[in-house]
């Protein structure tokens, strides 16, 4: 199955991480117009996505049989005139159900109902939908996963609507290797995200902070490509320990520039999960990098691979090749002091090139061409990302 759509990874804004189920209209509307000013749409976060929590019920499809509909009280206009605003603005639209009866959140869930609601997100003008399996069939075999993801899969592609799909997320069986044959468009690897760069013992809580996922992605990158993406869940740029849903302390600057340059470099959704309302310049600057989004949004769609790392793990060093040959490379220092990191491009990346030379995406500075290893001084908790070109290719 294939819907042809995502072929390079998501980039939008998600209700839940800051807000949970508080949600409401006039919010999604604010959240649209400051993405508009702010420059955040220009730079390519175009989905808003709800999430769980804009329906009228808790409980169960038997106990109100019926269409889905949307709560009156948060969404007094409906949802499709929150759709047609969306588009009048250039963004799109996305919703949030699960294959039980209930979604995670208690609301009902679109169980025995799919194609029926397939049809009417449709109709709204619906653009993306997150499809939540992981409490509904936490703990269902394999195979019983498979075939939720695949019904909803088949209903969207019957909608006649071209809707991005996230089949969400059931990290306890090797979603990775069979979604996207199945129709999804991007998949959750882990758990939910907290609000932490690196909190050991947060994995032991059921949360995975940045470094965690990291880790649980590293050996998955096969799998993902254009139309079909790991996701490492929403972003916690902005956060700052203030959300309203995740647990965790919240991040320094530092950390934040870390965890949303990585997430671009491994090629994953980039979904921001603060109030954009209320953002910091800082963050706001953050999310702005464009150098940093073309590696997310390149269309050769390559994630980065784990290409050296120390003995210890506290250094690493992040590759992937670019569409215009070009290497984007992260040098990561997940240790607790500045470290003296160096690339080796033949060591590290076994490209042979004599001369190269490199610029620093967040210092938007070029430098080189060097011909020896790169050495730079690397922050705790900081990544280095660069962009490295050939000058001169081995003569031989
Ligand atoms: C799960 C998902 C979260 C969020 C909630 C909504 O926990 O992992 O991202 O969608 O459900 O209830």
């Amino acid at each position: 199955l294939n819907n042809s759509l995502s072929l390079t990874p998501a980039m939008g804004w998600s209700s839940w991480n800051q807000f949970g189920d508080s949600i409401n209209e006039q919010l999604i509307m604010e959240t649209i117009d400051s993405m508009d000013k702010s420059g955040l749409k220009e730079a390519g976060f175009i989905y808003i996505n709800l999430d769980d929590g804009w329906q009228r019920y808790k409980g169960d499809r038997k106990d109100h049989p019926g269409p889905l509909e949307a709560d009156p009280v948060k969404f007094p206009s409906g949802i499709k005139a929150l759709a047609d605003y969306a588009h009048s603005k250039g963004f799109k639209l996305g919703i949030y159900s699960g294959p039980g009866d209930l979604t995670c959140a208690g609301y009902t869930g679109s169980k025995d109902h799919e194609s029926e609601d397939a049809v009417l997100w449709a109709s709204w003008g619906i653009d993306h939908l997150k499809y939540d399996s992981c409490c509904s069939h936490a703990d269902a075999p394999q195979a019983e996963v498979q075939a939720v993801v695949r019904t909803m899969s088949l209903a969207l592609l019957s909608s006649s609507r071209p809707i991005v799909y996230h089949a969400c997320h059931c990290g306890w069986v090797s979603v990775w290797e069979w979604a996207a044959a199945d129709g999804a468009n991007q998949w959750r690897i882990g758990q939910d995200i907290s609000d932490d760069f690196n909190y050991p013992g947060n994995r032991e809580k059921y949360y995975f902070d940045v470094l965690d996922m990291l880790d649980r992605g590293a050996n998955l990158t096969q799998y993902s490509g254009p139309g079909h993406w790991n996701d490492y869940d929403m972003l916690i740029v902005g956060l700052e320990g203030k959300s309203g849903q995740l647990v965790g302390t919240g991040a320094s600057d530092v950390e934040y520039r870390t965890h949303f340059s990585m997430w671009a470099m491994v090629a994953s959704p980039l979904l921001i999960g603060a109030d954009v309302r209320t953002l910091s310049n800082t963050s706001l600057t953050t999310l702005l990098n464009r150098e940093i989004i073309e590696l997310n949004q390149d269309p050769l769609g390559k994630p980065a691979d784990v290409a050296w790392e120390s003995a210890d793990k506290t250094q690493q060093i992040y590759a992937k090749v670019m569409a215009d040959d070009s290497y984007a490379v992260a040098l990561l220092n997940r240790g607790g002091a500045t470290a003296d990191m160096n690339l080796n491009l033949r060591r590290d990346l076994t490209i042979p090139w004599d001369k190269y030379r490199v610029r620093d995406l967040w210092k938007h500075e070029d430098k080189g061409p060097y011909d020896m290893p790169y050495s730079v001084e690397v922050m705790a908790h900081e990544a280095k990302i660069l962009r490295i070109w050939p000058v001169e290719k081995t003569r031989n």
